[in-house]
């Protein structure tokens, strides 16, 4: 039986947007400012979303499964701490300025592999745990609460590396239930922001599935 993936889409953002930082770590000239500053960009788009997915997990699915188990989830606890704190590490590499543009490359590469390892866990360990615990309904109760306390500027950041990074049928039914609870101008933002992320047809489709 197919379950519903709670970790899905916002995991499939945060590789997303660790594979271009990444790539562009890898790839800018340090010594170029426009270069730098596109990379710093990128970066502050990856921090929200870091910061907002720790909150999200904490606030809202480990605190539903430790009302339901105590104590369950306390490796993944542990860990997030452990990645709080290799983001702050990174942050303040980026902002001392790095000296040396392939130190910092490296730096991001381990702090993208460690992260990629954290996500992996919860995908394969935490996320039983929350089939074992909870319903589907259960679960889409969980999702919409998480959606309903973002701000709209930081439910876009989502949707523009989630969305690219997703299915077609996992984009449509996550704008469908946006659609559904959003009043129309914020549903036409979620769309306009997709616009250049995704190739043509896939951007026709999504636009004629949500109509
Ligand atoms: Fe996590």
């Amino acid at each position: 039986m197919n379950r519903l993936r709670a970790f899905d889409f916002p995991h499939k953002a945060l590789r997303n947007i660790l594979s271009k930082f990444s790539h562009q770590a890898g790839s800018i000239n340090f010594n170029n400012q426009q270069e730098v500053v596109d990379l710093q960009k990128l970066v502050n788009e990856m921090f929200a979303l870091l910061e907002s997915h720790l909150c999200h997990e904490e606030n809202h699915t480990f605190r539903h499964i430790e009302t339901k188990r105590p104590g369950a989830i306390s490796f993944e606890l542990n860990d997030h701490q452990r990645m709080e704190a290799l983001q702050e590490e990174l942050k303040h590499q980026l902002n001392a300025g790095p000296t040396n543009g392939h130190d910092f490359y490296i730096q991001a590469c381990k702090f993208q592999s460690e992260y990629l390892n954290h996500i992996h866990h919860e995908e394969t360990i935490t996320e039983k745990l929350l089939w074992e615990l909870f319903t589907d309904e259960e679960l889409i109760e969980h999702r919409t609460e998480i959606m309903k306390s973002m701000e709209p500027e930081q439910l876009m950041l989502w949707f523009k590396h989630g969305m690219p990074a997703s299915t077609m049928a996992d984009s449509i039914a996550v704008l469908a239930g946006f659609k559904a609870a959003a009043p129309p101008s914020a549903f036409q933002a979620a769309l306009n922001i997709n616009k250049p992320e995704l190739s043509k047809d896939k951007f026709e489709v999504l636009v004629l599935a949500l109509n």
